[in-house]
């Protein structure tokens, strides 16, 4: 076949859900590129399927009563990423550490702190930090849709609950329970304001029972909630805040610095006042963007700030 009656074909069983006709084109597409000469195509075709291949045999490895209870996720960032307080640094390498050697602990009757809340304003590194955790021990990252957790049925929950915990027995990895309070937030409003602690205590009760070598992470923003009976569930709670003027510029720096050397990072501060890590690096990310895509715009202060107010705009309509 030529080579534009190979993407034809391609293209037609994409659309028609042909999942093994579409695998097939596409080895044939790196058969033919191998043929040519061109190895290095024909491998990178070949490993985009093989890492498909394996994505789609973990999925299929949960059993029904989890589908679509959990998503897996592929866990990035690394430690020198994430801008926090040292004291934060140092919590999450000593998850790590002991994480790591386990073992010797497990010999002298101790755990690794397994059982993590974290807790903060939005944008301040929560979620980054569960990838991150699970990027440098090189573990697999599932995060719990807990809105899908809830239904009508007490017992129904709970059943659903259970299989979730007990896929964390069967497969270490980090579980990341994202915004586990938002649970029930809707059925709060037609009235059924004990659902959401209902479903909280439950869900309380299974990490307090776990047993596992995973790691779980619940990650909250809703500061009422933190008292102290939900502290003593966890090994670690860990308290993000809005970044400190010194975390701000080393922020700045980490993005922006390879494209520019005419910034004035300090003059920049006072126009980030207030505004959390995710929002600063969305508006550098814009920045940079803007000198990628228009020849004539250079990275310096005025185009960092432009980009700053447009985000600050949208926010506060
Ligand atoms: N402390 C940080 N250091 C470096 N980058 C950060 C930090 N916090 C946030 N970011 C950037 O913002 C993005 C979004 O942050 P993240 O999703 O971790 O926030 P979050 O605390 O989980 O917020 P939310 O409560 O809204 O879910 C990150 O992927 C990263 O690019
Ligand atoms: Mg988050």
């Amino acid at each position: 076949m030529a080579k534009s009656e190979y993407i034809v074909s391609l293209i037609k069983s994409h659309f028609n859900e042909e999942q093994e006709r579409f695998t097939t084109m596409a080895l044939q597409i790196a058969a033919s590129e191998a043929k040519m000469g061109h190895i290095a195509y024909a491998e990178e075709i070949k490993t985009i399927i093989d890492k498909s291949k394996e994505r789609k045999s973990k999925n299929k490895s949960f059993s029904k009563d989890l589908q679509g209870l959990l998503i897996e996720k592929n866990p990035f960032g690394h430690l020198s990423d994430l801008i926090v307080p040292n004291n934060i640094i140092d919590k999450i390498n000593r998850i790590i550490s002991e994480f790591v050697q386990r073992d010797k602990l497990h010999k002298h009757d101790l755990e690794n702190r397994r059982k993590i809340l974290l807790s903060g304003p939005p944008g301040t590194g929560k979620t980054l930090t569960a990838s991150i955790i699970a990027n440098e021990l090189g573990l697999p990252l599932y995060t719990i849709l807990m809105d899908k957790m809830v239904t009508k049925f007490m017992g129904e929950t709970s059943a659903k609950l259970r299989a979730v915990f007990d896929l964390i027995e069967q497969n270490r990895g980090v579980f990341l329970f994202d915004e586990f309070d938002a649970i029930g937030g809707e059925r709060s409003r037609d009235n059924d304001v004990g659902e959401m602690r209902r479903v909280l205590n439950s869900f309380l009760q299974f990490i307090e029972r776990d047993n596992s070598e995973s790691l779980i992470i619940a990650v909250t923003n809703n500061q009422k909630l933190l008292d102290t009976a939900l502290f003593r569930r966890f090994d670690d709670v860990i308290l993000f805040r809005l970044p400190t003027n010194e975390e701000k510029l080393a922020l700045l720096k980490n993005l922006l610095s390879r494209y520019s050397k005419k910034i004035n990072f300090t003059k920049l501060l006072p126009r980030i006042n207030g505004l959390s890590h995710a929002e600063i690096t969305l508006a550098c990310l814009d920045a940079i963007k803007d000198i990628i895509l228009s020849e004539n715009k250079e990275m310096d202060n005025s185009l960092i700030l432009k980009t700053i107010k447009d985000r600050n705009a949208a926010y506060h309509k």
